[in-house]
């Protein structure tokens, strides 16, 4: 449990994370209230690790559903041990046994999936649910979770009704690929997360590379920071900050001055065209 954000902040500042009061703000109140936050931003700002860390600072577990399409009950919720039933309908048929439909139907032959596993988990801390990328799953998806999102319950219809004890604490994210129904979004707090600012950008990647020098990580800061001006495809996160930062650590230059710095930014370019218009934005982008 925290405290207050500022609580927040210095818990996931010591397992390597840095948020800004915003989401201070956001991540505390979703704890307390125990309510679902739906974390938006650009690809690479960091929502994933948000909720990593989150886990980690609050030693809680950390469950994981990564959405695709297609994804439906039975991955995401929970699913029947079609093997087990049939075991037990063989066995009782060798034992001349009469096997009602509700036997096959109990808890015993229930496979918990992520959403069932976080409602069902014994505790004593309640896990971190993080349910990635749901913009990914198809539309009809998000109707499967606004029971759990709004009561931390599953129902069964062969079985009944479940209800997390201690609630869960719930991170979504999307990368605004569709928009998400209302439904979903009222029964979670919002926040939109920004690219980190220069600083804390810069005491990211310090941490994140050890080794780096710290004129390398200026330089390539603010190189990142031109790029995100320039109309790309894919505009560098902090993931593609960092593996730039740690390409330019292992060729063991100290800034963006050395010849044929260019062939590295396949780190931060995930295009042919985004590749050509870093590669002209280059000498421009030293300092
Ligand atoms: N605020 C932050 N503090 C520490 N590391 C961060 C932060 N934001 C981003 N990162 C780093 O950037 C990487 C990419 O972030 P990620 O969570 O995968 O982005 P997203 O899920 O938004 O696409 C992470 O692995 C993490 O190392
Ligand atoms: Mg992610």
């Amino acid at each position: 449990m925290f405290a207050d954000p500022a609580d927040v902040r210095h818990r996931l500042d010591a397992v390597d994370y840095l948020v800004d009061d915003g989401l201070a703000m956001a991540l505390f109140l979703a704890s307390r209230l125990g309510r679902p936050l739906l974390l938006e931003g650009e690809p690479g700002v960091g929502k994933t690790a948000a909720a990593k860390a989150l886990a980690r600072a609050l030693g809680a577990d950390l469950i994981r559903l990564q959405c695709y399409e297609g994804l439906g009950v039975s991955e995401a919720l929970y699913e029947w041990n079609h093997q087990r039933q049939l075991l037990a309908i063989r066995l009782a048929e060798a034992r001349q046994e009469k096997l009602a439909e509700a036997d096959l139907f109990t808890a015993d032959f229930l496979l918990d999936r992520p959403v069932l596993r976080a409602v069902r988990h014994p505790g004593p801390v309640p896990p971190v649910l993080l349910i990635d990328e749901i913009d990914r799953a198809d539309d009809e998806f998000e109707a499967l979770l606004l029971e759990f999102l709004g009561e931390h319950a599953v129902t069964i219809p062969e079985l009944g009704t479940f209800t997390a004890v201690r609630p869960p604490t719930v991170v979504l994210t999307s990368n605004r690929s569709r928009d998400l129904h209302d439904a979903l979004r009222r029964r979670c707090l919002y926040h939109w997360i920004e690219y980190p600012a220069p600083a804390r950008a810069t005491e990211i990647v310090r941490r994140t590379v050890p080794g780096a020098p710290a004129t390398l990580i200026g330089a390539a800061g603010a190189f990142v920071a031109r790029a995100r001006t320039l109309e790309l495809d894919k505009a560098p996160g902090m993931a593609e900050s960092i593996d730039w930062v740690a390409a330019l650590t292992v060729l063991g230059v100290t800034d963006l001055l050395a010849p044929g710095l260019p062939a590295t930014l396949g780190a931060l370019a995930k295009t042919p065209d985004d590749l050509t218009q870093l590669t002209a934005a280059f000498p421009e982008g030293t300092p």
